[in-house]
């Protein structure tokens, strides 16, 4: 096995021999033991338990005594980002953990309330917090530069105790979060951060009177006004396009979501040329409305829930056998939000529509063509990755694309900053976020960047114009109806 350290202050390599069940702490020692006894690195319990084995390993942040090693591996191992570095591969704590300490509860006197069985089992899940901070190492904001967000264990810790919403330094502070559950992902006790403390303390926030920001309320109220998050310009494409298409065995009821119905009618009008040809069933009722997003994100539950009780009559009445997405967004919302906020009545399943794509249309073996070679690149959306788990199905149909060539960026999955209310609240962060991506998709050399989440597609692209990179955004359902 290789082991590969690279610290600012020197890059070395060993050849470390494999044994069963090694993990890259065990590598760490043998390495300091045999070929560098100086080597620099902090570890304790040995046992996922202590948090200060932390590294960067192979560029994502976890716990050296928790991975394992496979033979013939070949890792890197960094310290953790963000953090000043004391020596090798031990980072200076002190800046988060200071920040984490007058968050105490115990540090209010006056703190004692009786817990329900809920409340207790977040505060059991927040509480189990091992201080490792690999989540400060991964969050895109602060890797984007921005110091809004103080760091999503201190967001936790401020949650921990969410009547005192009071401890969190600046409110603005709450809403520098897009909620891309990185840190969820890379948190070695599945601490659900986004939706346990950050919308948690939103809403706390709302109950209050003292959030969300101004431009959240106004989603919100044009939300339960017009039934759509964004303004009205042009004639909808619910309006023009609502009914049934195509045929076949499987009834769809299309969700278009705010963006697609007010604003990019061509990604609609793709997936009804998709029906038609694939050959399904495609109902667009005229009827649904935003599907709340935009709001249970911001901490507006109690407007998120009308929304979804209009929904839930627009599904009733064609109760279709699957609901199909084109944004990441609503597809979550569906599939994570409305079982909680509809209960039993919400019955149906959702598919993103890669995922529906793939697996009931198996459209990825049939083959497409796209009019002239181009290269291109896809940008994960973190309510499809992380919010449904789905990433292989885009990219089974790009690969099924003749003409295409399909090169992935850097980091694919790194959240572009239009979620979470970031892009409505604070445009300067989500802008700061997208720059970032944007030059991924430079580095790669993409004709085209495809997605599937108008959000992101909106953010991107103004990235892009920004950064002057000539690419075209698409949703990937645009590109696979331009190539049939
Ligand atoms: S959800 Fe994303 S943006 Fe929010 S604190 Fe976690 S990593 Fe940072
Ligand atoms: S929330 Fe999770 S990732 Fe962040 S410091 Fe705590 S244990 Fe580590
Ligand atoms: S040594 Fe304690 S968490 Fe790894």
């Amino acid at each position: 096995m290789l082991v590969r350290i690279r610290t600012p202050d020197r890059e070395l390599e060993a050849e470390v021999p494999y044994r069963e069940g090694m993990t890259l702490l065990d590598a760490l020692l043998w390495i300091k033991e045999h070929e560098a006894p100086d080597l620099e690195f902090q570890y304790s319990c040995r046992n996922a338990q202590c948090g200060t084995c932390a590294v960067l390993i192979n560029g994502r942040a976890g716990l050296a005594c928790e991975y394992r090693l496979e033979p013939g591996e070949e890792v890197t191992v960094e310290p953790l980002r963000h953090l000043p570095v004391l020596r090798d591969l031990v980072v200076d704590w002190r800046e988060v953990t200071e920040r984490l300490r007058p968050l105490s509860p115990r540090s209010n006197l006056d703190w004692f309330r009786r817990l329900d069985r809920e409340e207790s089992e977040r505060l059991h899940e927040l509480r189990s917090c091992i201080e490792c901070l690999c989540c400060v190492a991964e969050c895109p904001v602060i890797r984007a530069g921005s110091t809004r967000n103080p760091g999503p264990t201190v967001l936790r810790k401020a949650a921990e105790e969410a009547e005192k919403w009071d401890r969190v330094p600046e409110l603005e502070d709450v809403y520098a979060c897009t909620t891309c559950h990185r840190c969820a992902e890379v948190c070695p006790r599945d601490i659900d951060i986004p939706k346990k403390a950050v919308e948690t303390l939103r809403a706390r926030l709302r109950e209050r009177g003292l959030g969300p920001l101004k431009e959240h309320r106004e989603v919100g109220r044009r939300a339960v006004r017009t039934g759509r998050s964004v303004e009205k310009k042009e004639a909808s494409f619910l309006e023009e396009h609502a009914g049934e298409y195509g045929s076949g065995d499987v009834k769809a009821l299309f969700f278009t979501g705010c963006l697609v119905d007010y604003r990019l009618p061509e990604t609609g009008r793709a997936l009804i040329s998709l029906a038609e040809e694939l050959g399904f069933r495609l109902v667009v009722p005229e009827d649904q409305v935003c599907c709340g997003s935009p709001l249970l994100r911001t901490g507006q539950r109690d407007r998120a829930d009308r929304l979804a009780f209009r929904n839930l009559e627009a599904f009733q009445r064609v109760d279709p056998d699957v609901i199909v997405t084109v944004c990441a967004g609503c597809g979550a919302t569906l599939k994570n939000d409305y079982p909680e906020l509809l209960g039993e009545r919400f019955e149906w399943e959702v598919m993103d529509v890669t995922e529906f794509l793939v697996r009931e249309v198996r459209a990825h073996e049939r083959g497409f063509k796209h009019s002239e070679e181009v290269v291109v690149t896809y940008h994960d959306p973190c309510h499809l990755r992380r919010g449904q788990g789905v990433h292989r199905e885009p990219r089974r149909l790009l690969k099924a694309v003749d003409g295409i060539e399909f090169r992935e960026m850097r980091e694919p999955d790194r959240c572009c900053g239009a979620g979470g209310g970031v892009r409505a609240g604070l445009p300067e962060l989500a802008r700061l976020m997208a720059d970032v991506k944007a030059r991924m998709v430079e580095e790669v050399g993409a004709d085209l960047l495809t997605t599937v989440c108008p959000f992101c597609e909106y953010n991107l692209r103004e990235g892009l114009e920004r950064c002057e990179v000539d690419a075209e955004v698409l949703n990937l359902t645009v590109l696979l109806a331009r190539s049939l």
